[in-house]
């Protein structure tokens, strides 16, 4: 562990976190730190802290979490430590030859990857090599994919077999379960295994880092019954809402271009690459997910999106939007309409394929333009119509010289003001944010009022009890009198503290209620009646309720200092670790309850 921690000192010296974590996500300078909207969840005002003192960060919002720059590389790739630090090192040309550890997760990963990797070279041999494959060699010549690329992008052919892969992969000394967990098996009901893909071209799905982590197979032809495609399952390695095909061979092209052109299926990555255009991904299906658009994020502000004709694929377009434009893309459209999707348009008509792609059409013209089609009529209804299909997007346009670009050109549209545009807009806003705001307030007094409510309820139940010193000296472990949000119950529960502690004989309310201060009389006696008089938590554990009322005492305790404005030292930071810690612990052992 020695040499390893002064391997992570010496690529810390050598890497500044602000410079680093500025190439993912733009800093901005406050006071002696940093700060961004949080790259890990959605957020409109900044709580992610990126100190350059400490060389440290911190979501201070909904993720409340933080650390180093390989914690941060970790969260954002969703890698090991190990992997984090091997990427890391490479950059900062620090030397990880001679360090050898054991890391779990990643060897698990790196077992896993291998596996593909050999299946997809039996896959590929199977095709180009074997007269099984060859069906699916006619078929892919039929789409005119030429044999250099089938190498490029590794396809092969999965036997029309139930054991074919199996076999093969059984020979390379894999265990049972490590078989299974690859995804590349079936487990039959009888407990049974057998290949998942069969009879199907096989086009391998990789990560970033040109690692097959799983793998999409295309039946071969459309008379077939089953699914048309069948895609790995989740699997420690692969995760399709992270998942874009064809990002390892054009990462390059998109940076180059500065430019992502985001398509459906497999082919309409493969065709167009055939013919030098680079830069495409596939989503794998029609909603484009945060996760993805993050990805991209890395090597690009610009999307260009080239969906297949059908609806399905117009409708992914207004979805995947206010997730694009949330994260500052410039996001584009281009239309094909002489053919059903991008793999069909480029082998039908190259030149007018690169005439448009070349000249993408900017979403929010984009949704004009289809709102203007749906519409044609020249009446008011019509133009009312319009403006209502078209509005409920242009409120939400971040950048003000972008939006009140398209309020000249709705207004001209319609032949209006362009004041009236913008009222309708603003109205659209108001709504949404106050629909929002109550949203939060029922939400805020939800809480609040469960939070109160199970506090009555226990001190109720602890005092009905017939032996309240018995159960109180159980709860009073897991939580203290400070986690209750009323003064005046924290000071019951002093009090009674303070009684048991004096008190050898069993309880007798009338006894205690002497000892009591008189203004906490009234407390005392609601708190004897709450019980009795709510039933809504009549079901619940004692001992998890009284985990939640730490669970909210925690929370509050960070909230507090978050709000309270104060220099977060390195005091304050340790501090907030700690109930971090503590609310961890909590919120696991309510898991179990
Ligand atoms: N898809 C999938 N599972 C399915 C159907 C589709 O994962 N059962 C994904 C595939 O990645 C496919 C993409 O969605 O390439 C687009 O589907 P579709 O439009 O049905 O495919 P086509 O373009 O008709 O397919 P191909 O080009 O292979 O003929
Ligand atoms: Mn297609």
């Amino acid at each position: 562990m020695e040499v390893m921690d002064s391997v992570v000192e010496e690529i810390k010296k050598r890497i500044n976190i602000i410079d680093y974590i500025n190439t993912f996500v733009t800093l901005k300078k406050t006071g002696r730190n940093f700060k961004a909207n949080c790259p890990f969840h959605q957020e409109k005002t900044p709580s992610f802290i990126v100190s350059p003192e400490r060389q440290i960060w911190h979501c201070f919002g909904a993720c409340q979490e933080g650390g180093d720059i390989f914690k941060f590389l970790m969260k954002w790739e969703g890698i090991t430590f190990y992997e984090a630090l091997k990427e890391v090192a490479e950059k900062t040309g620090v030397k990880l030859i001679r360090l050898s550890f054991e890391d779990k997760i990643w060897k698990k990963k790196e077992k896993l990857i291998n596996m593909n990797f050999l299946a997809s070279e039996y896959f590929n041999y199977l095709l180009l090599k074997t007269d099984f494959g060859k069906k699916a060699l006619e078929y892919l010549s039929s789409r005119l994919i030429k044999t250099p690329i089938l190498k490029k992008f590794g396809i092969g052919y999965a036997a029309q077999s139930w054991d074919s892969l199996l076999k093969f992969l059984k020979k390379k000394k894999f265990s049972q379960d490590e078989l299974f967990e690859s995804g590349l098996l079936v487990r039959g009901e009888r407990g049974d295994y057998y290949d998942r893909f069969r009879g199907r071209i096989m086009f391998p799905i990789k990560d970033v880092r040109n690692n097959i982590i799983g793998f999409s197979g295309r039946s071969l032809g459309t008379e077939d019954k089953s699914a048309k495609y069948i895609n790995t399952p989740e699997t420690p390695i692969y995760h399709k809402r992270e998942t874009l095909f064809g990002i390892d061979l054009a990462k390059e092209a998109i940076k180059k271009e500065k430019n992502a052109v985001l398509v459906e299926g497999e082919f309409d990555v493969i065709s167009p690459y055939q013919y030098g255009f680079e830069n495409f991904v596939a989503v794998k299906g029609s909603v484009v997910t945060k996760e993805q658009l993050m990805l991209l994020k890395r090597y690009t502000n610009k999307i260009t999106l080239a969906l297949d004709k059908d609806t399905a694929g117009q409708e992914a377009v207004k979805r995947g939007l206010s997730e694009a434009e949330s994260l500052e893309f410039e996001i584009s459209v281009v239309n094909f309409d002489y053919a059903k999707d991008p793999d069909e348009a480029v082998r039908k008509d190259i030149d007018t394929f690169r005439r448009t792609i070349k000249k993408p059409i900017p979403i929010y013209d984009y949704i004009i333009y289809s709102a203007q089609k749906n519409n044609p009529e020249d009446d008011p209804f019509s133009k009312k119509r319009i403006a209502e299909e078209v509005i409920p997007f242009m409120e939400k346009i971040s950048n003000p010289i972008v939006q009140s670009y398209y309020v000249k050109k709705l207004a001209g549209i319609l032949n209006v003001s362009e004041n009236s545009v913008e009222l309708l807009i603003k109205r659209t806003k108001y709504k949404q944010k106050e629909k929002q705001r109550y949203k939060l307030k029922q939400k805020g007094a939800d809480e609040t009022t469960r939070e109160v409510n199970i506090q009555k309820y226990l001190l109720s139940l602890i005092f009905q009890n017939k032996n309240p010193f018995g159960i109180a000296n159980e709860i009073f472990q897991i939580i203290s009198p400070d986690d209750f949000i009323i003064l005046s119950l924290q000071k019951i529960c002093q009090n009674f503290l303070a009684f048991i502690n004096q008190s050898k004989n069993a309880f007798n309310p009338s006894q205690y209620i002497e000892k009591l201060p008189k203004e906490l009389l009234p407390v005392f006696d609601e708190l004897y009646l709450f019980a009795s008089s709510d039933m809504e938590f009549e079901n619940e554990k004692l001992e998890k309720i009284a985990y939640e009322i730490k669970k909210f005492s925690l929370k509050r305790k960070i909230s507090t200092i978050l709000n309270s404005g104060i220099q977060i030292t390195k005091n304050i930071e340790d501090e907030l670790k700690e109930i971090h810690l503590s609310l961890k612990k909590v919120e696991k052992k309510l898991v179990t309850l």
